[in-house]
């Protein structure tokens, strides 16, 4: 065993996964670049590439630009070679974070978090997946009315992909939303928002006018986390994955990019058929387990669905579709309308502010994701939410901006799904709006 040991530690620096330990990320630092000019690019490409540099923004190494911001992480071990490189070629960098792992959970804290009842979930900290599963059943049996958990179906390495359906009794023909959070798995914030957004739902429909009108017409489908493999590894081995867990090459290489998996002009643009690449389509289109149940669902619910929102971070951006492509559909004008009010409230809990546009003008450009292939479906208003931060913290945001970040998402997710409701359910939809028609009427009989 030490022999073994010995020689990893000698082998180099990937072997901790192999031996299932976690990786250790304490001193790396997150860095902020901005090239000012090709010699300075083509010098920062070649640092990214000959020390395998871990790019946040942009994903690759060829995507970084003349002025454009680059978030890199670097290992504490390479941190003096690579910041001489960069001063070499005038490469001026801002440290974001010193420490990464200062502002990652630490393990032992997590096990006093398996709270058994929901008065005391603490929604304002990091859960992991035993927590959320946990959480999913407390919350059916607790609110048998008006919430159900269903299997969506079964990862790569067969966990159920549990789902909640919130709805109401009704003898009307409803629609419905989806949404998900942790496709992503590094991305924990957002599986701490779905978690969130049915806390809200459920403690406010009674008295919150608003809930109540949209569960009169709608049901809300809500998937605390996709890519449930992925989010398990990044509790326990590395905090820093993305993809899922699917084995590729004999095992020389993991995971798929759910988000490039999807049937739309797959593997194209923003991704990689290298399965080492943290974009890695996959084999195929709906190749991952994954990603087949939600396309399955979806195709069967295609003609309730009215709405698709899927819960990423970091860049705090509301966007629309195309992924794939800079052109602008033709449901652009309403749904980039419907953003912009959607951010216009989110900025007014805690004065965060959005960016709206297309997922390609703004983020990147990217085939195979979710949000264009349902928008494809016919599903206009679908959207990926990029949640907080902006770029200080990136994947690793703190505990204690859980809270204000979900209060935002929540009243920015609120104000699109009411407008969907007004469109599509217009005769009940607003009720100040038919007061002031009975008003009117009132008015006009009175003064003939
Ligand atoms: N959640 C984003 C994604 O799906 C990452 C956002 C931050 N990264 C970036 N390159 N801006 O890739
Ligand atoms: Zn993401």
């Amino acid at each position: 065993m030490y022999l073994i040991l010995w020689n990893a530690g000698v082998l180099g620096i990937l072997i901790p996964q192999v031996l299932g330990m976690k990786i250790n990320y304490d001193g790396d630092q997150l860095l902020q670049i901005i090239p000012q000019n090709k010699d300075q690019v083509l010098c920062l490409q070649g640092i990214c590439r000959s020390s395998q540099l871990d790019l946040w923004k942009p994903l690759k190494p060829e995507d970084i630009n003349v002025r454009s911001v680059v978030h890199v992480r670097i290992p504490s071990m390479v941190l003096q070679p690579v910041k001489e490189a960069m001063l070499r070629c005038s490469l001026s960098f801002k440290i974001l974070v010193d420490n990464l792992t200062q502002f990652m959970s630490n393990p032992e804290e997590r096990k006093v978090r398996g709270e058994r009842s929901l008065s005391d979930y603490d929604y304002t900290k990091y859960h992991p997946m035993e927590d959320i599963y946990n959480w999913i059943n407390v919350m059916t049996e607790k609110h048998s009315d008006l919430v159900t958990q269903h299997k969506l179906g079964l990862t790569y390495e067969s966990r159920p992909m549990h789902y909640l359906k919130i709805s109401k009794p009704s003898n009307r023909p409803k629609k419905m939303i989806w949404m998900d959070c942790g496709i992503h798995a590094r991305e924990w914030i957002a599986p701490a928002f779905c978690q969130w957004f049915v806390k809200e739902i459920i403690q406010n429909h009674q008295k919150d006018s608003r809930i109540q009108k949209i569960l009169k017409n709608i049901d809300l489908y809500v998937l605390p986390v996709l890519n449930i493999d992925g989010y398990i590894y990044t509790w326990t081995t590395d905090r820093l994955w993305r993809k899922s867990r699917s084995k590729h090459e004999n095992g020389t290489c993991y995971g798929v990019d759910l988000n490039r998996n999807f049937n739309v002009k797959w593997c194209s643009f923003g991704s990689s058929t290298n399965c080492t690449s943290n974009s890695y389509c996959g084999a195929s289109p709906a190749s991952e387990p994954e990603t087949k149940a939600v396309v399955d669902f979806v195709e069967i619910k295609k003609s309730e669905m009215i709405c698709f929102l899927t819960i990423h971070s970091y860049s705090q951006y509301i966007l629309t579709a195309h992924g794939y492509s800079k052109d602008l559909p033709k449901s652009y004008n309403e749904t980039i309308k419907v953003a912009e009010m959607a951010a216009s409230e989110l900025q007014k809990k805690h004065g965060t502010v959005y960016k709206v546009g297309s997922f390609a003008n703004l983020l990147y450009e990217a085939s195979g994701t979710s949000q264009d292939w349902v928008h494809d479906l016919g599903i206009e208003f679908s959207y990926t939410i990029e949640l907080r931060d902006n770029g200080t913290y990136q994947f690793v945001l703190p505990e204690d901006q859980i809270q204000p970040t979900c209060e935002e998402t929540m009243a920015g997710v609120m104000t699109i799904i009411e407008y969907v409701n007004d469109k599509y359910f217009p005769s009940q939809a607003s009720t100040s709006f038919g007061h002031l028609y009975l008003y009117a009427l009132v008015f006009y009989i009175i003064n003939n």
